[in-house]
């Protein structure tokens, strides 16, 4: 059945969207194309997502655009990602911030190409006080590096003593983390049919539905989005607890 906006407006809708865009590589060799090829339609799927997301009234994404695993491909796979984020800033910038996306790139981007590096700081700065769509691009992405990182920032501040151990809760590590001040993610969202879910917001997925489609991810379109939207709006979350 296929599902309208008016139906999915009627119901809550997911407040915070993470997703997994899988399958770039197979969708390529699918069509005889070189792996990059499948990277650059798999840029469009995202641009239309985030169309979509703001017809929905969706106002966080967290998409996995390169994961600290990624380094392990091909250098001339790595070197057109690298471009394909400076390029895809370049083109988008000024409709992103139009529609009042803040991009906030998470993970550690020091270690990107300098182009790329240069292009996400400047997309981060242009944008920073934009509230309508928080855009969290994860670059340099770990999810347990991530962790790390805030273990190891909370030690740094309890030593200078701007912190003490009692004060060390789940809300207080929540906020050391790239997506501070954010809620939690309510929807995981992977294509391609992989059951897995590679390091990506340990932390922040502790109670997210999980949507995973066969859709390799440059054919996700807003349709797509939108049955697993309507999927999520008609599951039971009880975080523990029992149905209401
Ligand atoms: C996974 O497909 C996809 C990636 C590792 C990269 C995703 C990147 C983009 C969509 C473009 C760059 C992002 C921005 C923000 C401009 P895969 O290559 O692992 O596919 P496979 O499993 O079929 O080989």
């Amino acid at each position: 059945m296929k599902v309208t906006l008016d139906e999915l407006k009627a119901k809550p809708m997911p407040q915070h969207i993470a997703i997994i865009m899988d399958g770039n590589g197979r969708w390529a060799k699918s069509k005889g194309l070189m792996r990059v090829a499948g990277h650059r339609v798999g840029v469009q799927a995202l641009k239309n997502t985030i169309i979509a997301l703001d017809e929905l009234g969706i106002g966080h994404l967290t998409v996995y655009a390169f994961s600290t695993e990624n380094w392990k491909r091909s250098k001339d796979e790595v070197d057109a990602l690298m471009e394909l984020i400076t390029e895809f800033i370049n083109k988008e910038i000024d409709y992103l911030d139009e529609k009042g996306v803040r991009v906030n790139p998470i993970g550690d981007i020091s270690a990107l190409s300098p182009k790329a590096f240069d292009s996400i700081s400047y997309a981060k700065e242009k944008t920073k006080h934009n509230s309508h769509i928080v855009f969290n691009v994860a670059l340099n992405y770990g999810g347990r590096q991530e962790i790390v990182r805030a273990a190891k920032a909370i030690c740094e501040d309890v030593k200078r003593d701007a912190l003490q151990i009692e004060d060390i809760d789940e809300a207080l590590f929540s906020s050391y983390l790239y997506t501070a001040g954010q809620p939690d993610p309510d929807l995981v969202i992977r294509s391609s049919g992989e059951l897995r879910i590679s390091n990506f917001l340990l932390w922040q997925i502790a109670y997210s539905e999980f949507w995973i489609t066969n859709i390799l991810w440059p054919d996700f379109k807003k349709e797509d989005l939108w049955q697993a939207v309507w999927e999520y709006q008609n599951r039971d979350r009880r975080y523990g607890g029992v149905s209401k």
